[in-house]
């Protein structure tokens, strides 16, 4: 695996970020000006697929790090981790997470949930998992440095945690218990 493909992003992420951003902001304008009322139900469709594909990358991002910190730096198994690594974050991670905050303060506006408790903590255990995401997202940097010095048992433990923020979002939006 050469060092190259390891360094070099696969596209800028911020312009990445940027495309995500403006395709969700035309396409939930098209859908609200082609379906009125019923686009809701299509912009919850869009946000509950973003979600998947976020949570799917916060899942296995944790656990490519347990193996990487194992893996001697330098090696070609340790290069190959920073090629799935990077390319997880860009091309998955980033653009899903953007689209979900995107949409969901949209419906959150639409249905006004602004002023319910229950969509308080979800806002607060949202924030909590992108400053998750954030950490990861500065992990990734550290490892392609091979400057990563958390124990393959910690990030055992840090694995858990999108899975909890995940679980606890979830109930409040399903049960809307308060
Ligand atoms: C990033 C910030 C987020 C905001 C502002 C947000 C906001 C919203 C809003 C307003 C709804 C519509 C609720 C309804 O119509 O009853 C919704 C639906 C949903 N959200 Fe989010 N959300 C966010 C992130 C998340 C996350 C991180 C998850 C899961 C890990 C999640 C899972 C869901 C699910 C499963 C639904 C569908 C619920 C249903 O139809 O009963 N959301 N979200």
């Amino acid at each position: 695996m050469s060092a190259d493909l390891a360094t070099k992003p696969a596209s800028s992420p911020a312009r990445r970020a940027a495309v995500a951003l403006g395709v969700t902001v035309a396409a939930t304008a098209g859908a609200i000006f082609a379906l009125g009322d019923a686009a809701y139900l299509w912009v919850k469709a869009v946000h509950v697929m973003a979600i998947i594909a976020w949570m799917a990358g916060m899942l296995y991002l944790p656990r490519l790090f347990i193996y990487h910190a194992e893996a001697k730096p330098g090696s070609e198994t340790s290069e190959t981790f920073k090629v799935m690594e990077r390319r997880l974050l860009e091309i998955i991670i980033n653009p899903s997470m953007v689209i979900a905050w995107v949409l969901g303060l949209w419906l959150g506006w639409k249905a006004g949930f602004f002023s319910a408790g229950w969509f308080h903590l979800k806002l607060v255990l949202a924030l909590a998992l992108s400053g998750v995401h954030g950490y990861l997202s500065a992990s990734v940097r550290r490892f392609r440095e091979d400057r990563n010095t958390v124990s393959t048992r910690t990030w055992r433990i840090l694995n858990e945690v999108p899975a909890l923020l995940m679980a606890g979002i979830v109930i409040l939006v399903i049960v809307k218990p308060f």
